[in-house]
Formats: structure tokens, sequence, C-alpha cells
């Protein structure tokens, strides 16, 4: 699927320079044939030898049964910018949906967020299943879910916010952003109460794509104030360190979806160390967390290793 030339056009000047890594492999991953042969016999050959090793050893049921019982993760985080003024505030966070994997997953994510409050609502990338392929099964899947975010909605003015995944492509922007999401593109936006500033800013992937600007998306972010990052992949945690963010907030490693007993992934698909790919880790001075993800990819399955919604809490140490 491609955008037209105007909404191209559009997603790309958000995204500054580095959208030309994005755009180019979008069209490498759509045209070339070697790739298309080369993702089918690799990830959908995988894919499919998974599935029939967990059908012949009976454990489809409950690996679908794990999927379908999501866990809410609340995860308080100090940070030492945070004014008082934002000590406590919610940021609830659904990652790796994939959502057209199984179809009417979106009814189990929307059962668990109607128990749930928060404050702001971010989606951090992957709506759909294949790299390849329509996008419009995953969209026509969230939009339920976005409208419960924004029925829900605690702030005046600022949106559900979301990031690109290593699953996605650009034309997906306005179709989010039609339903009323607002996908950072390497851009940020600030939270203002009593004076005092919360900076959110949201990169793209840079997993797949390498398509991620921190510094554009730190551009706008006044100095001093505290910077929670919204990145798909944790791979760049130590850029991210050195830029001054205060705390990440990431996904894409599913926390290795299936896993050993006692949680231990066997894959994590990530560049960044063991320590980033799954709950709550720390870098220098950065804080960071990586969520298990919401749905599952490849294989409707989980075993080891639970489906997650995060709400991070934030604190301030109370100085300010
Ligand atoms: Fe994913």
């Amino acid at each position: 699927m491609t955008a037209s030339r105007d909404q191209a056009a559009s997603w790309q000047n958000r995204l500054g320079p580095r959208a030309q890594e994005r755009v180019a492999l979008e069209e490498y991953r759509s045209r070339s044939r070697a790739y298309r042969s080369y993702y089918w016999l690799t990830r959908r050959f995988l894919h499919r030898c998974i599935r029939v090793c967990i059908h012949l050893s009976g454990l489809q049921a409950l690996g679908r049964r794990n999927l379908n019982s999501i866990e809410v993760v609340n995860h308080e985080v100090v940070l030492p910018r945070l004014s008082r003024t934002f000590d406590g505030f919610r940021i609830l966070q659904l990652t790796d949906l994939h959502l057209d994997l199984l179809p009417g997953y979106e009814e189990t994510i929307i059962d668990t967020l109607n128990r749930l409050s928060w404050d702001l609502a971010v989606i951090t990338g992957d709506y759909r299943n294949s790299n390849l392929g329509s996008f419009l099964p995953a969209m026509d899947a969230i939009r339920p879910i976005v409208d419960v975010l924004l029925d829900r909605s605690q702030l005046q003015g600022i949106p559900p916010l979301a990031t690109l995944g290593n699953h996605d492509e650009g034309a997906m922007v306005e179709a989010l952003e039609a339903m009323g999401l607002r996908v950072l593109l390497n851009e940020s936006l600030s939270i203002e109460s009593e004076g005092q500033r919360l900076w959110i800013a949201g990169i793209d992937d840079s997993a797949d794509f390498q398509s991620y600007d921190i510094p554009r998306a730190l551009e706008q972010v006044r100095e001093g104030d505290p910077v929670v990052l919204l990145s798909h992949a944790p791979d760049v945690y130590s850029e991210a360190a050195d830029a001054g963010v205060d705390y990440m907030v990431s996904g894409h490693t599913h926390g290795g979806q299936i896993c050993l007993p006692g949680g231990l992934a066997l894959m994590t698909r990530t560049r960044a160390p063991r320590k980033c790919a799954s709950g709550a880790w720390r870098e220098g001075e950065m804080q960071g967390y990586t969520s298990r993800g919401t749905g599952a990819c490849g294989v409707p399955c989980r075993f080891n290793c639970p489906p997650e919604i995060t709400i991070h809490t934030l604190r301030s140490q109370g100085l300010q």
C-alpha cells in the first residue's frame, strides 16, 4: 500500500531528513522480489513451524489463553527533574498490538481498558502483524480501541499519542490521525500545568527503518524541563541517555513472547542489551521501561511471558 503524493509529503516532511531511510526500505519491501522471497521463506516459514510444534504438543489452547490474559503492570518512576505539579501523572502504554493476527483481540484489550484510568494514553507502534500487504484490517481493528482512549482522555487538547514501529508504514499516519491519535514523527509536544511543563517526544523506528532522529524530536524542548521519549524499540537507549532524556518508554521485544519457565526470552530482536528486553532499566541518568507488548506477533500464543498494558506513574522528588 502506498500513500498519495500529498499524504507522503506530509508525513515525510514531519519526519525530517531521516524520512528517506523509511521511504527507501518501504519501497524495497513492497517492490523487491528478493525481499518478498526472503520474508516468506524465513519469517513465514519460521512462524508456520512454531505453530505446528505448538499444535502437535497440545499447547495451543494454553498459549491462546495466555495471550488473552492481559496483565496490567503499574510502574512508578521517580524523575528528579519532574515538577510536583506532575507528581502522580499516569501514562497508559499500549504497544505491539499486531491486531490483524487474531481477529477480535481488540475486545480483550477494551475489556481491560474499561477497568483502568490514566492521564495520557500512548501507543508505541506495531499495529499490524505482517511487514507486507494491506494495513487496513489492522486499522479497522484499532479504531474501537482509539475510540475508548479518546472517550477516556483526561487532558484538554492533548490526544492519545502514537509512534510507528518496524511493522508499520508511513501511509498509516493519515489513517491513525483521522481516528484522533497524534503520531509523533521525530516530534514532541509539551503538557503544561501551573506554569510547569512535561515534554513527550516520539521518534520513528530504530529497529528496521533507522528513520529516528532524536535531536530533531527534542528540538523544541525547553532546557531543564523533563522529557519522556516514546520509541518503538529500545535500540537507541544509549543515544537517548546521551541526549538528556529523563525516561524512555519502548516495546518491540515482546519480552520474548515465547519464553522458558521463569520468563527467560529465547529471542528479543533488539540490538539493545538484555537489561532493556523487558521491564524497568537504567542507562546513566536516564531511566527506561520496555513493555512485553499488548499483543503477539507471528503466532497467536504466549508462554511464560504475559501480554501487558502498562501504567507508568511519574513521581517527582517533591523539591520543585
Ligand atoms: Fe512488535
